[in-house]
């Protein structure tokens, strides 16, 4: 595939998800041999990490200690191309001038180099940099990838938009959600409109809840400062979790195509009732308050449940359960569909509800756990499960890690898994009534599945933790 010759930029080139996620991504579609053939990578922030030379070995070490076993042919070359210029939202003369000199060096007219500016800062600081970026004329052929969370709240991110429609068309804005990047995720699709078997049962007629449960091992790592500023509800709930609840309950889109999917997923969010606070479970992992950049007092939350509900046809009536927390009993990505129990009476121990099971964790698979006869004398009801391995029993598989999935959509131009301003939007109208009106966070001991009051917000309990 060809791909134009590109000037990247990347802002929030020396913090953490740029050393955890997008340069690797970056270096594993070098090793897949799917960046353009030429292009320049230019890191960029407030303060200097030092000299180019400085920055690349930074690169490179952040790199071996990411992947494994790197090549070091395509490590030299990615690095070869990358460096790094400061800028901030008041000035970014010397950042237009370095991506000119760029544009100039690549063996091409400067008219056919491309832009792709990636913006992995925090939401307070997005609107500044836009504005920057216009000024600078530095959105000219370029395509913007704009890191969640979007805003703040509705306002901000109304207003948020509203900056970004005066220097850029939406068709080059790439809203990032890297959990649309995972391939279970996609396979939501698959699984739903490409066998006969599920989708006739993915409605209220069979399906008696949903559970999105995405539950953390990993504390804070460091991001104080971040989840102060942003919290669960937005870092997860309002993004992440919502986006696989509009893939799970999406009617068919017709066709797999950036409009046509968004226009699908768009429909689900504005059927999505406002969140009722009262539904809401705001938790906060004992020892919260002493990690480094946390005020003492702080109130921020590092754990959502929530209880949600979409108005239409298919869903009214149906809870969708969403949690999300730190620092809990185990990490995991679930979507459960609980399944209503058949009315019939044949069976003496009929034994509680059907699940089908979607684990979107780095080993994905589909699970339906059943009821099947024990083998024996006796009609004796078991549960037993049928399981597909996402990676092992699909043949000739080449699973893309997320971020190299979307960064690889980005140089296409291909926004089919990115989300757009009439999503955005709606999904902060959903949650602004939680965040005008929050509950009180309640503490929950590290290691455990979070504030008794969300254990007993499901009907029936979570099926994960008990
Ligand atoms: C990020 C959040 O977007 O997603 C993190 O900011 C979270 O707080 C992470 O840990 C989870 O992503 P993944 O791919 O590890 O499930």
């Amino acid at each position: 595939e060809h791909l134009p010759p590109h000037v990247m930029v990347l802002f929030g080139a020396t913090g953490d998800l740029a050393a955890r996620k997008l340069f690797p991504g970056f270096y594993r579609l070098a090793e897949d041999g799917r960046l353009p053939a030429d292009f320049r990578l230019i890191g960029s922030g407030r303060h200097s990490p030092g000299s180019d030379e400085e920055f690349r070995d930074r690169v490179r070490q952040g790199l071996e200690d990411v992947v494994e076993h790197p090549d070091a042919e395509i490590l030299d070359d990615l690095v070869s191309r990358v460096s790094f210029q400061t800028s901030n939202a008041d000035d970014g003369s010397d950042l237009a001038a370095a991506v000119r000199r760029a544009e100039e060096e690549l063996d091409a007219d400067v008219e056919d180099v491309r832009r792709l500016i990636y913006l992995s800062v925090p939401p307070g600081a997005m609107q500044g940099m836009i504005a920057m970026l216009g000024r600078e004329r530095l959105t000219e052929r370029a395509r913007l990838v704009i890191e969640k969370p979007f805003g703040l709240d509705l306002e901000t991110a109304r207003e948020l938009d509203a900056s970004l429609k005066e220097v850029v068309d939406e068709d080059q804005v790439f809203r990032i959600d890297h959990f649309l990047g995972k391939e279970a995720v996609q396979n939501i699709l698959a699984l739903r409109f490409a066998n006969g078997l599920f989708e006739p049962a993915w409605n209220r007629e069979t399906v008696s809840s949903v559970q999105i449960d995405v539950p953390e091992a990993l504390g804070l790592e460091g991001r104080g400062s971040f989840y102060e500023s942003t919290g669960a509800l937005r870092d997860m709930v309002s993004t992440h979790l919502s986006q696989l609840l509009g893939f799970v309950a999406l009617e068919d889109p017709v066709d797999f195509d950036a409009g046509t999917l968004r226009d699908a997923k768009s429909a689900v969010f504005a059927a999505m009732r406002p969140l009722d606070p009262a539904r809401v479970v705001y938790g906060q992992f004992e020892g919260y308050r002493d990690e480094d950049d946390v005020a003492d007092d702080s109130e921020v939350e590092t754990f959502v449940a929530i209880e949600a509900f979409v108005d239409n046809d298919r869903w009214r009536d149906v809870p969708f359960y969403l949690r999300t927390g730190k620092a809990l009993a185990e990490g995991r990505r679930t979507i459960t569909l609980r399944l209503r129990t058949p009315a019939t009476k044949i069976f003496s121990n009929q034994a509680g509800c059907n699940d089908l099971v979607l684990e979107l964790t780095d080993d994905p698979k589909i699970t339906v756990e059943l009821q099947a006869k024990r083998p024996g004398p006796d009609m004796e009801l078991v549960e037993a499960r049928l399981r597909l391995d996402l990676v092992d029993d699909v043949p000739d598989g080449d699973p893309l890690e997320a971020y190299e999935r979307l960064l690889l959509d980005v140089l296409r131009g291909d926004q089919t898994l990115f989300t757009r301003s009439d999503e955005v939007d709606r999904l902060w109208q959903v949650v602004q009534p939680v965040l005008d009106n929050p509950p009180s966070v309640q503490p929950y001991e590290k290691g455990s599945w979070g504030p008794q009051a969300a254990l007993d917000l499901p009907q029936g309990g979570w099926r994960l933790g008990g």
